[in-house]
This record gives structure tokens, sequence and C-alpha cells, in this order.
């Protein structure tokens, strides 16, 4: 066996099944729920699947959006991935946009959803429940079709998600399986990798609620951005219990269990080793510690991504032969629906 390095063309290999997944580029930065609860297990997927990782630009667009902020925030969306280890000899790395198929495919999987089955779906029902319908646009409608689209185009085994994306996914397989019995078998049904619940991180201010841009504080979050020293001193503060024990126990001392699993998935150390070695020591001594460590992680990460944000060609570079890759697989999939549809292609 050689050991070299395999080529795209050899990691795209049959052997690999597909896996994958999407993320709105909405922050200037990604946060340690981003990052621990998800995205550092697309890095581990790279290992043994064939991954296919994309910025939802067009998502984005589904609320207000400010385009200059929306620009930069994609470049720092595309460096940071890379930073954190998304390879582009390994994955498909591409923007949602620069593969047109994606809203083509959307087209037709929509005139085979009902508007009550989309009307039901939570993130436009809340919106609108909370703020008449009015306030949500027919993107937030179209929403959760679109990311059918995203993921059906690809034929993936796998879509590695948090939780909170469930029920996109049970729409996506509604439509592929009523799309397969209406015309043709086209999409294998694609199956939800649900991210270990371990990976939840929540907010260090209120640690039964997840560590959110929309719902945390500045102080509750940890940007990975952020200047490291702005980080040492959140999780120096972080609320932690009244038992004074480094110990994990998720109802009764959330504070603490947050940090030991932050630690635990910075270091690789079991969390039953890190409450062994902090045995009658305080939670300042484990805060100090796990403070040195976040900086030690960030300090790299956020250095690597600088470097890669001052070269915005090369990103732009990187991104093309993603989209590439990508509208190898999208177009395939896509005649074959207008085939299977009744659409007549043009004659070149
Ligand atoms: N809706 C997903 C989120 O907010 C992002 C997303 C868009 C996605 N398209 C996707 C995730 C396709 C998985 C597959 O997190």
């Amino acid at each position: 066996m050689s050991h070299q390095t395999p080529t795209a063309a050899q990691a795209a290999g049959p052997a690999r099944p597909r896996v994958l997944s999407g993320i709105q580029a909405t922050a200037d930065s990604f946060h340690f729920g981003n990052y621990l609860g998800a995205l550092r297990q697309w890095v581990d997927l790279q290992e043994d699947y064939q991954p296919f990782f994309f910025i939802a630009d067009l998502h984005a667009l589904t609320v207000p959006q400010d385009p200059k902020a929306l620009r930069e925030r994609f470049y720092r969306c595309a460096a940071q991935l890379i930073a954190m280890g998304i390879d582009p000899d390994r994955s498909a790395l591409f923007v949602q946009s620069h593969v047109p198929e994606h809203t083509q495919l959307t087209w037709v999987l929509e005139c085979i959803t009902g508007f009550g089955e989309a009307r039901r779906m939570t993130q436009f029902k809340d919106k609108s429940a909370k703020e008449g319908e009015s306030a949500a646009s027919v993107g937030l409608f179209a929403y959760p079709i679109l990311q059918a689209a995203d993921i059906l185009l690809y034929r993936p085994k796998y879509v590695p998600v948090g939780e909170d994306q469930r029920q996109h996914l049970e729409l996506t397989r509604d439509l592929a399986q009523r799309f397969n019995h209406r015309y043709k078998k086209t999409f294998p049904l694609p199956e939800p990798y649900i991210l270990k619940s371990t990976g939840r991180i929540t907010d260090l201010q209120n640690p039964t609620a997840k560590m959110s841009k929309t719902n945390s504080s500045a102080s509750g979050i940890v940007e990975m951005l952020d200047e490291p020293k702005v980080s040492a001193k959140k999780i120096r503060s972080a609320v932690t219990d009244s038992q004074a024990q480094v110990r994990y126990d998720d109802e009764g001392q959330p504070g603490i269990s947050n940090l030991l699993t932050i630690y635990s998935a910075l270091t690789g150390t079991k969390v039953a080793d890190l409450e062994q070695q902090y045995a009658g020591k305080g939670y300042g001594d484990f805060k100090g510690d796990l403070a040195e460590v976040v900086v030690d992680f960030v300090t790299p990460f956020r250095d690597r991504t600088n470097e890669l944000l001052d070269d915005r060609a090369e990103l732009d570079g990187v991104l093309r032969r993603g989209a590439e890759q990508a509208r190898e697989v999208a177009s395939r999939t896509l005649a074959e629906v207008y085939d299977r549809v009744g659409l007549v292609r043009p004659t070149l």
C-alpha cells in the first residue's frame, strides 16, 4: 500500500459513501457552539466519506442581509472552514450560488410540495406566527425545499446536521420518496447523521441554553476569531455551580459540565480523566487551565484564517475548483430529473 496522500480523484473514488452538509455564513466568526457542536465532525468525516460541504449563501438571503456584510462573511466563512481542517483536496468545498442546479432542482421540487406541507415547517410557521405572515418572505417559505434540493442533487448517504434540522431532513426524504414514486426511482433516501449530543455546547453565562448567535449574550459565547485574550476572560468568568467540584453532571451542574465538554473536546482528554485530574481542586484552577487551552487552540486558528483572508484570489480558486466538482455531480442529477418529469432539453 502506498502512503502517499490520495489525489482528489482517488479520494472521490466510489468506495466512499457521500456525505453532504451546508452552513450559512451569517456571522463574522464561528463560535464554539458551531465548531465543537458540528463543524469539527465535518473535519472528521473526511476520513471515511466523500464529503460535499457548501456555504448556503442563497439560504442567507431568506432574511434581510446587508450586501457588504454578507460578502465579507462569505469569505470569512470559507477561510475559517479551511483553517479548521476542511481540506479542499479531500472535500468538495463550494458555494451554493455557484452551482445553479440548486435553484433549478428547487423549482421542480416546489412543484411537488404541498402548500400546507411547506407552511407547517417550523421556521416559517414561527416567524409568521410571531410577526405576521407578511413578515416572512416567500424565500423563507421555500427554504426547506431549497435545502431538499441541496441534498438530493448529490445523492448522499448521510447528512450531518444538528437536531434542529431533523424536520428539514424529513421533508427531504418525503420529497425524494414522492418523486421516486411519481416518476422513477431517482433519489436514494438520505439519512440524517445527527451530530452527537456530547457536541452540545451551551452558553457560558446561561449554561442550560444552547450557545447561539441569536440567543446568547456576548459574554456567553466564545467566538473563534476573537482576540484570544477576550476568549480567555470569558472562560474565566463563566458561570459555574454551587457544589465547587469539578464533576460532570449535566443536570445538577450544567456550568462546569459545559466547561468539561469544551476542555475534553479541545484536548481529546476524556471527561472522566479530567475529573480525576481536578479532584480536590476548585473551579478557579480548572477555569484558569481551560482558558490557556482555549488560547492555545484559537491563536493558530485565527492566524491561519487571517492568512487565508489575505489572499482572496487563492480562496476564489479553491471555491471555483469545489464548484466544478459539485457541478459534475449536480448537473447529471438535474438532467435525469428534467428527463423524468418530461422536460425536453434544448438540442445543441
Ligand atoms: N439549514 C441548515 C442550517 O441552518 C443549512 C443548510 C442548508 C443545510 N442546506 C443544507 C444543511 C443542506 C444540510 C444540508 O444549519
